[in-house]
């Protein structure tokens, strides 16, 4: 059965858009669990531009609800994550001038200082995952790195599909590099820059066992509401 992660960064873009309290990113946290979402990912940013120390305090603390926390590898932010303790983390690299994440880490020459941020949160019995760009090598490595799961990042992918573009090739990396994480036993996520027709084509990778999906959510949810657009995903990613 896929899952749904449900991204609410945005929520606090808005809170933090008025400086105030509303909307409240933990009351998101619970709603959309509500909803029907099977986890909540946050990504506390370096220049806290979204998620602040306290939304990832409160929301960590949680009672039933999983929370993905995405952290890059500075080391203040490692901690701060070690003490929170999420259900999960994903490691994301982290450019402060980019809009969002443009891409999957470089685990090549961040091989030595993954490996050890990695025993760091397996050991916290935290489950961990690295978003990587959808190469084989990037796979092979990440066994190497003893990681529970890859995130594939899949934004080239859905500019593709939104610029009306051919995305055969891209599919056919994300089909591949999902085949040998699965068969090298690593569990798939996909995420980045999804909506209702990119998340249809990949879930005819049946080796993609969880979705994180978060600005697309969050703009649709303006028009038609959460419980709809939640919904409404679920449906995609259950068929
Ligand atoms: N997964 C990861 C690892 C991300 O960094 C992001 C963006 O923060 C997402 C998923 C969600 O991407 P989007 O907001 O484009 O759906």
């Amino acid at each position: 059965m896929k899952r749904l992660g449900v991204n609410i960064d945005h929520i606090a873009t808005l809170r933090n858009a008025r400086g105030e309290k509303h909307p409240n990113p933990v009351f998101a946290a619970k709603e959309v669990i509500k909803l029907g979402a099977d986890s909540v990912t946050i990504h506390l940013r370096e220049d806290r531009r979204h998620i602040n120390d306290l939304d990832t305090k409160e929301i960590c603390a949680l009672n039933k609800v999983l929370v993905n926390l995405e952290v890059s590898m500075n080391s203040e932010i490692i901690k701060k994550a070690l003490k929170y303790k999420p259900n999960y983390i994903c490691i994301v690299p982290e450019n402060r001038k980019e809009i969002t994440t443009e891409g999957g880490l470089n685990l090549k020459d961040n091989y030595k200082k993954l490996k050890e941020i990695i025993f760091k949160f397996k050991k916290s019995n935290i489950r961990t995952s690295l978003f990587i760009n959808p190469n084989l090598n990037d796979i092979k490595l990440s066994r190497k790195l003893n990681v529970d799961c890859v995130e594939i990042h899949t934004g080239k992918l859905a500019n593709y599909v939104k610029s009306h573009k051919n995305f055969s090739s891209e599919l056919n990396r994300i089909k591949k590099s999902s085949k040998l994480a699965s068969k090298l036993d690593i569990e798939v996520h996909a995420g980045h820059g999804l909506d209702y027709k990119t998340t249809k084509i990949l879930t005819k990778i049946k080796e993609i066992e969880e979705f994180n999906i978060g600005h697309f959510i969050i703009g649709e949810a303006i028009f038609y509401g959460l419980p709809k657009v939640i919904k409404d995903f679920k449906k995609i990613i259950k068929n």
